[in-house]
């Protein structure tokens, strides 16, 4: 049985990750490395829960001793690294967090596969990663996976870093590496700090909706099931040493999304076309805010064959039905009750 390390795999990709590999890879013994920070949590995988090839671990990647003893324990034949500290605004609060766990945590990992695997092929260290390392764009142009790296935030700064130093790995040590650089996902299972949870939470408690700045900035969103879709395969048919973007082809100004999602709640919830609208409120903008990203997903199509599968409409819907019908965990995750409950009842798995 093939061993797959999948770290951050209780976060919102992650879990859509673990499903997908669990599920559908019945031959493979997939371990899911989390630390339940406040973004991770086991409710997002309680359907896992069980399964024979399905092992949680609980463990900091940031601990040294601790990934080396895991990696020892189990001789992974591949991983698929998630874990991270995600949210920009939170960077720019606290930079030195974003650097300990995606900089420095990325680095125990490698330096754990280094050590293993003895730059065999027949490994890989799959590093999940973002747009942002390309920087801002203007109203014209997409990022492509040759575009230059120009990080703007102390998020997308940490996980450019990452990015490099996976690369580093490759080309000094031949460790056989894969990455990808993916675009905003949404869909069910997103902490509600990030834009479309947290409108959805706002919009059904009647609070005030925040559009940093003008609300002209510019993101391309993809269903975080269909990112999960390209993961699997650019896990399994991906050239090592190749970098692969993905987006959904899919550009809306912050203010357009938001109104969308005001009309589609408003219609959810019964209430008088306009009401939720009402909420939107200009508020000072994010320091340093990137204007636009936008995604060139041609050679993922190309050489893949992978496609956004869902309309935005059609995936917006969805995922307000799940934000409505999961009140239990909107509540729990923003009152920090299931981090709560994991810090008294889950200690870092012994190794
Ligand atoms: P998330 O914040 O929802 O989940 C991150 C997970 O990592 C959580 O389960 C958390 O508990 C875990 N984690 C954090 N620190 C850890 C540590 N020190 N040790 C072990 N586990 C730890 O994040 P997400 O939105 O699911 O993003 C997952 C990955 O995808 C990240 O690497 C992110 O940079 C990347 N990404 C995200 C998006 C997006 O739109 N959300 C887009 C492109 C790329
Ligand atoms: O592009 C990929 C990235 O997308 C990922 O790497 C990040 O992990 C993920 O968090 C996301 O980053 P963004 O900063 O684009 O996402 P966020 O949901 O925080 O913000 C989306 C846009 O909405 C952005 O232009 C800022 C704006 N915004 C956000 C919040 C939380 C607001 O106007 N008001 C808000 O309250």
């Amino acid at each position: 049985m093939k061993k797959l390390l999948i770290t951050g795999g209780a976060g919102f990709i992650g879990s859509h990750v673990v499903r997908l590999f669990v599920s559908q890879y019945t031959d493979y013994q997939i371990f899911n490395l989390d630390f339940l920070t406040y973004a991770g949590n086991l409710e997002n995988l309680k359907d896992m829960a069980g399964k024979p090839n399905y092992t949680f671990v609980k463990g900091d990647i940031y601990d040294e001793t601790f990934i080396h003893q895991l990696f020892t324990k189990h001789h992974f034949d591949g991983v698929i690294h998630l874990a991270a500290e995600s949210h920009v605004d939170r960077s720019i609060h606290d930079p030195l967090a974003f650097a300990k766990t995606n900089i420095l945590g990325t680095l125990n990992l490698l330096n754990a596969a280094k050590k293993q695997w003895k730059n065999t092929s027949d490994h890989l260290f799959y590093h999940i990663s973002t747009d942002e390392v390309y920087g801002s764009l203007g109203q014209e142009g997409f990022f492509l996976e040759t575009t230059s790296y120009d990080p703007k935030s102390p998020y997308s700064a940490s996980k450019a870093s990452s990015d490099h130093f996976v690369r580093a790995y490759a080309n000094t040590y031949g460790l056989p590496v894969v990455i990808s650089n993916c675009s905003n996902n949404y869909g069910p299972n997103q902490f509600p700090e990030k834009l479309i949870p947290l409108c959805i939470n706002n919009i059904k408690n009647s609070k005030p909706l925040p559009i940093y700045g003008k609300g002209e900035n510019i993101r391309d969103w993809l269903y975080v099931v269909d990112h999960a879709r390209a993961i699997d395969m650019i896990y399994h048919k991906g050239k090592h040493g190749e970098t692969y973007n993905i987006g959904g082809w899919n550009e809306w100004t912050n203010i357009d999304l938001v109104k969308l999602l005001c009309n589609v709640m408003d219609k959810k919830l019964d209430r008088p076309a306009g009401t939720s609208e009402k909420l939107i409120e200009y508020v000072t903008d994010r320091p340093g805010h990137d204007m636009r990203y936008a995604i060139d997903a041609h050679k993922i199509k190309n050489e893949l064959g992978w496609e956004p599968s869902l309309q935005f409409e059609e995936g917006l819907s969805k995922t307000v039905d799940w934000y409505l019908a999961n009140e239990a965990w909107l509540n729990n995750v923003t009152t920090g009750q299931y981090q709560r409950y994991y810090e008294a009842h889950y200690q870092t798995t012994d190794v």
